[in-house]
């Protein structure tokens, strides 16, 4: 049995020290500077990284300050993310996701246990969030599910600015339609349709006189409340009626769901997804007294919430012409992701799909790349950045389906005998090269 009292909602600026912070997330304090370990000569100019000698972006540095420019043209967010080893002539490699020659947004990192995907991603968020000069003015905003508190360290929280959200009292209400616009019946029909779809899948056994129950609940809850914003417990209310003492596995899921209080019981207090939503933020999926269905239940639920806020985005206009440069808005990052790629949920392939019109990305990491390609799902498809870090029993083939083609065996045995840190990297202008990513610890000199 869970001990409710066991964990609070917070949003925790303390970086997992133990102390909360407030729980408001309207104060969000700005990013602190971080000093960086040792200064860094301007990467040389690559032809996997085609510029003009005039280049001036590079990691950001308190040299460098972020200058965004090659030549004249503006570039949007270009980034370095790791550089060549061996023996041949080093060479730095760029990360251009503001460059609409970059199709889709959405990146892949995969790799073996240690072999440093966390680092390298918690590298691209800080380096993503040093440049809303580079985007219009705006800081790109993540939203990171945490399975492992890997991202709820102070040094990161502070360099990023982020806040960690525990799952109890989230100040969030799952049947809030107020982004739904005039499409307020489609809407409650689609909260229906998820409800049933995640109970289906992440807890089975739902036939279809239950998912019926559950609909006319779900509906009367609506209609019920004055206010027009039922909770979880108003459509537990309406599900009792309809089903008396007879408790089915839907009411006792609902049941259980509603008595973690993970999202706040009192709709009054919920805010709107994009106000909580407000830069970085890291739901801590590990927070104790949660369990694994939950956990994934909890994830699902904030895919979609973060579908329904892109689609209400508006899709501004690229500008420039050479290179042509998109805004972004935001990314969603999914360590660990197998977790959730092998539900097959519509609304993940949905991100990934659609994300690239309204300047919105995602970021999967997972250990094999095998992951990435359910029976029903093939998640590589809308993936066209990628990281392959060592990966034991990588084959040519799984290379070839993310786009890395003719790979030689040898190649493969390179993949599959990388040091930490180094990755096969490829991206919309590097077609597959091997370097060594640079590590967060790296970018901010910590430890
Ligand atoms: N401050 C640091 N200084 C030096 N090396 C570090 C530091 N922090 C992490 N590392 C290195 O990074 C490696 C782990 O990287 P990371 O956590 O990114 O791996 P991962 O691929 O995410 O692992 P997992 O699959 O377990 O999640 C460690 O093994 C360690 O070698
Ligand atoms: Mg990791």
């Amino acid at each position: 049995m869970i001990n409710v009292g066991d964990f609070r909602m917070i949003i925790d600026n303390s970086g997992g020290s133990g102390h909360p912070g407030p729980n408001s997330l309207s104060h969000r304090p700005p990013p602190k500077p971080i000093p960086l370990n040792e200064p860094r000569a301007l990467p040389t100019p690559t032809d996997a990284s085609p510029a003009p000698p005039t280049v001036s972006e590079v990691l950001p540095t308190a040299a460098t300050k972020q200058t965004q420019t090659l030549g004249t043209a503006p570039q949007g967010i270009r980034f370095c993310v790791g550089k060549s080893y061996g023996t041949g002539k080093p060479q730095s490699y760029y990360l251009h996701p503001s460059n609409t020659k970059l199709n889709q947004l959405n990146i892949g990192i995969v790799g073996d246990l240690g072999t440093g995907k966390t680092q390298l991603t918690k590298a691209l968020i800080y380096q993503f969030t040093r440049a809303a000069k580079q985007n219009r003015g705006h800081q790109p905003k993540f939203l990171i599910f945490d399975h492992k508190r890997d991202y709820t360290k102070s040094e990161f929280i502070e360099s990023v600015g982020a806040h960690v959200v525990k799952p109890h009292h989230i100040p969030l209400n799952l049947f809030d339609l107020s982004q739904a616009g005039d499409h307020v019946g489609a809407a409650r029909l689609g909260r229906v349709k998820f409800l049933n779809d995640v109970l289906q899948k992440i807890y089975g056994g739902i036939g279809p006189v239950q998912r019926n129950h559950l609909k006319t609940a779900v509906l009367r809850a609506y209609e019920s409340v004055p206010n027009g914003l039922p909770t979880l417990r108003d459509v537990l209310r309406e599900y009792e009626e309809i089903v008396g003492d007879k408790v089915d596995a839907p009411y006792s899921i609902l049941s259980d769901l509603a008595d973690l209080e993970i999202f706040v019981p009192d709709a009054a207090d919920a805010i709107p997804f994009r106000d909580f939503f407000a830069g970085i933020v890291v739901i801590d999926l590990a927070a104790l007294g949660i369990g694994e269905k939950e956990r994934n239940m909890l994830l699902v639920i904030f895919l979609n919430l973060f579908y329904e806020y892109m689609q209400g985005l508006e899709k501004k206009p690229y500008v420039g012409d050479s290179p042509q440069l998109r805004y972004i808005d935001s990314m969603l990052l999914v360590d660990e992701a197998d977790n959730i790629m092998k539900f097959n949920f519509d609304v993940l392939r949905q991100i990934l799909l659609q994300g690239r019109e309204f300047g919105v990305g995602a970021l999967l990491a997972s250990q094999y790349l095998s992951h990435f390609k359910t029976r029903e799902t093939d998640y590589t498809e809308p993936l066209l950045t990628w990281f392959v870090h060592k990966v034991p029993n990588v084959t040519a083939r799984e290379l070839d389906a993310i786009g890395l083609n003719n790979v030689g065996p040898s190649m493969v045995e390179r993949v599959k005998t990388q040091d930490v840190h180094q990755c096969l990297f490829k991206t919309f202008d590097v077609p597959g090269r091997l370097m060594r990513g640079i590590p967060f610890f790296e970018l901010v000199g910590g430890r």
